[in-house]
């Protein structure tokens, strides 16, 4: 589309999204869709790779779209879509099974994490994830992939197995780079800000939830740890907690860490942790009701979602068909 590079992301509609997955993901996004033919996708497909309650996925993946939208993210402009309306997902997937070996899965950290955390259920499709992930990027020959640290892994393992189909047939798939923030694309726990924040954090308080009321996200700023000394300076070795709220200020603040710092100069660490609660509930506080005012209008939602599946699928289906035909899949 118009000469424009391809760009290619997505977000499981799992549990709460938090400020992390706005700082590495979606505040990217916004700055990329003016500047690339981009595609949004709701990773449902991925989702399930963990339990999920079936009318609350539905749900949060209406909650999903309806985020993107009340973002800033312009369905008119980029192609938003939920990755299960596009059978070439699950399709591709299949295909690139076979060229990727069960070592290379065992030895994902991401895979190791889950398969600890959820025991009870070490299913294939989560060892499958980063193979599904690839389908995703490489179905849309996505040049780029704006996605937060956490997901460089599995950026490296869709990059191998393009390169290794490429070689094997002839160049079929675009080998995709990831796009990483300088400062955004790792968002630590507040209580404990040498990991990262995450959806499912067993403390609570060290996560800061999009859905979260003003109250509480200033009551979990208030209580976010930090370190030894007085000095508000970005130094993430010696002091991760500053060095995390700081980060987060930069972001949700729009300023350079060394305008956040040259800001605090002098402060408190209690004024300054209420200045980054202030700041990230007076960001979230118009989404959150652009989303409320988006989700109730059902039928632009489906709308926006079928035009998007059916923009999808016209690209996924051409990358899909040329590989049946280098494979040797017979096709009428
Ligand atoms: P998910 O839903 O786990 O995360 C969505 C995005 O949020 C980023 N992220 C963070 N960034 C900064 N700090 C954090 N604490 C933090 N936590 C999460 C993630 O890096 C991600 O960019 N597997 C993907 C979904 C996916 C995908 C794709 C992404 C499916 N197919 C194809 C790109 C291309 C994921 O983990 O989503």
């Amino acid at each position: 589309m118009d000469g424009k590079k391809t760009l290619y992301s997505a977000i499981q509609p799992t549990n709460n999204l938090t400020i992390g997955n706005y700082a590495g993901a979606i505040s990217n996004w916004l700055k990329l869709q003016n500047d690339y033919d981009c595609y949004f996708a709701i990773a449902n497909m991925h989702a399930i790779t963990v339990r999920q309650n079936p009318a609350e996925l539905r749900q949060k993946t209406l909650s999903m779209l309806a985020l993107y939208i009340a973002c800033g993210i312009d369905p008119d402009k980029c192609c938003l879509y939920i990755q299960s309306h596009v059978p070439a997902h699950a399709e591709l997937c299949w295909v690139l099974n076979t060229f990727t070996y069960v070592g290379e899965m065992e030895r994902m950290t991401q895979f190791k994490d889950k398969s600890a955390r959820h025991a009870e259920n070490v299913n294939m499709g989560l060892m499958d994830y980063p193979v599904l992930m690839a389908a995703d990027i490489l179905l849309y020959q996505a040049e780029y992939v704006p996605v937060g640290e956490d997901q460089r892994q599995h950026l490296e393992i869709a990059r191998d197995i393009a390169q290794r189909f490429n070689n094997i047939y002839s160049p079929t798939f675009t080998v995709p780079e990831g796009l990483f923030l300088k400062v955004g694309a790792k968002i630590n726990d507040l209580q404990e800000p040498v990991k990262k924040m995450s959806k499912s954090a067993e403390n609570p308080n060290g996560s800061v939830f999009l859905s979260d009321d003003r109250d509480t996200v200033i009551r979990k700023f208030k209580r976010a740890v930090t370190d030894s000394g007085s000095e508000i300076k970005y130094d993430p070795e010696n002091k991760p907690g500053v060095s995390n709220l700081l980060t987060i200020y930069s972001v949700f603040a729009d300023k350079t860490i060394p305008e956040a710092e040259a800001e605090f100069a002098g402060k408190g660490y209690g004024d300054f942790k209420l200045a980054v609660g202030e700041v990230v509930s007076d960001r979230l506080a118009p989404v959150k009701s652009e989303q409320a005012k988006i989700l109730a209008d059902r039928e632009y939602l489906n709308t926006v979602l079928k035009n998007g599946a059916e923009r999808a699928a016209h690209t996924a289906g051409r990358t899909l068909s040329k590989v049946y035909k280098k494979i040797g899949f017979y096709q009428i």
